[in-house]
């Protein structure tokens, strides 16, 4: 496995592999891996000849500065962790190298963006587009993989790369979780440990949406007030958003009658976890 820092030498290296007419399937992540990112890894190293795994902390992704500089960072480690998954590549640049002195070129994205994480976190979503069109651009991949976890980013991502006409076949997958149902998160590390136990309301909420659901309540602000009795009765936290969303154009529904997503964002504590269950 090579592990490249350079932009250049990616390029070069993704050149080769074109010659060759081998695919190249594409995982970006931003590093403090865990079993979330690897199932992404293990469908991507199925379904092309090469793997490519990106690991970079994107600041223009971040609003929060505490967030950007307390997030988890084991480069070593995640090394170890894509090598075992037999990636050909990991792509781990700086940033002086994905944003050199006199960048000021953004994408940006509206409708999609202008709800749930958009609309609390400012800047956040041109960050991530902004980013993932470069690593698009470097990486040039048949298919990039990404997690439902983050909902909002997925359908984000698959509008960016209809939009821009990239090439690109965007797979999204289950969000993968803790046996007592916690989703897998890189900020998880940062729970305590009664944290960690109140963090559970968040997946306790969710299947009570889903439960409901299935028992035919199909008025959002019903399923809401319950899921948010449920979080506000766990210790430490403190809700960001609550929402049911039509699942593609992410606006709030107020009669769940087409495929919809409950999701949320919770602090637990000083830490911002984000979850969601798809309604259908
Ligand atoms: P990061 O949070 O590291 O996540 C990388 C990918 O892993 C994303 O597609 C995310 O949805 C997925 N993922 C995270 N937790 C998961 C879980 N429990 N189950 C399944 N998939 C999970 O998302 C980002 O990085 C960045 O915004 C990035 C796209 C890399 C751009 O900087």
């Amino acid at each position: 496995m090579e592990v490249i820092t350079k932009i250049s030498e990616m390029q070069t290296m993704v050149f080769s592999i074109k010659d060759r007419k081998e695919s190249i399937g594409f995982v970006p992540t931003m590093g403090a891996l865990h079993e979330g990112h690897v199932s992404l890894m293990r469908s991507a190293r199925d379904e092309n000849d090469e793997l490519v795994v990106s690991i970079y902390l994107n600041p223009t992704q971040f609003d929060n500065k505490e967030d950007f500089d307390n997030y988890p960072g084991q480069l070593d480690k995640d090394i170890e962790i894509v090598e075992r998954e037999n990636a050909d590549v990991v792509f781990a640049p700086c940033t002086d190298e994905m944003y050199p002195e006199g960048f000021c070129t953004y994408v940006t994205q509206d409708k999609l963006t202008d709800t749930m994480c958009g609309r609390l976190r400012p800047g956040h979503f041109n960050g991530v587009t902004t980013i993932v069109t470069k690593l698009f651009n470097i990486v040039k991949p048949d298919k990039a993989y990404f997690g439902q976890k983050d909902y909002q980013q997925s359908v984000v991502v698959e509008k960016l790369v209809a939009d821009l006409n990239m090439e690109i076949d965007v797979k999204v997958l289950p969000t993968v979780r803790d046996e007592d149902g916690l989703a897998l998160s890189s900020r998880n590390k940062r729970l305590n440990p009664e944290e960690r136990r109140s963090a559970l309301c968040i997946y306790s909420s969710l299947l009570k949406a889903k439960s409901m659901f299935a028992s035919n309540v199909k008025d959002a602000k019903e399923i809401i007030e319950e899921m948010t009795s449920i979080i506000k009765k766990a210790k430490h936290t403190r809700t960001d958003y609550i929402s049911i969303v039509n699942a593609h154009t992410l606006e709030d529904v107020s009669l769940i009658n087409e495929k919809a997503v409950a999701a949320v964002a919770v602090w637990i504590g000083n830490t911002r976890l984000i979850d969601n269950i798809i309604l259908e």
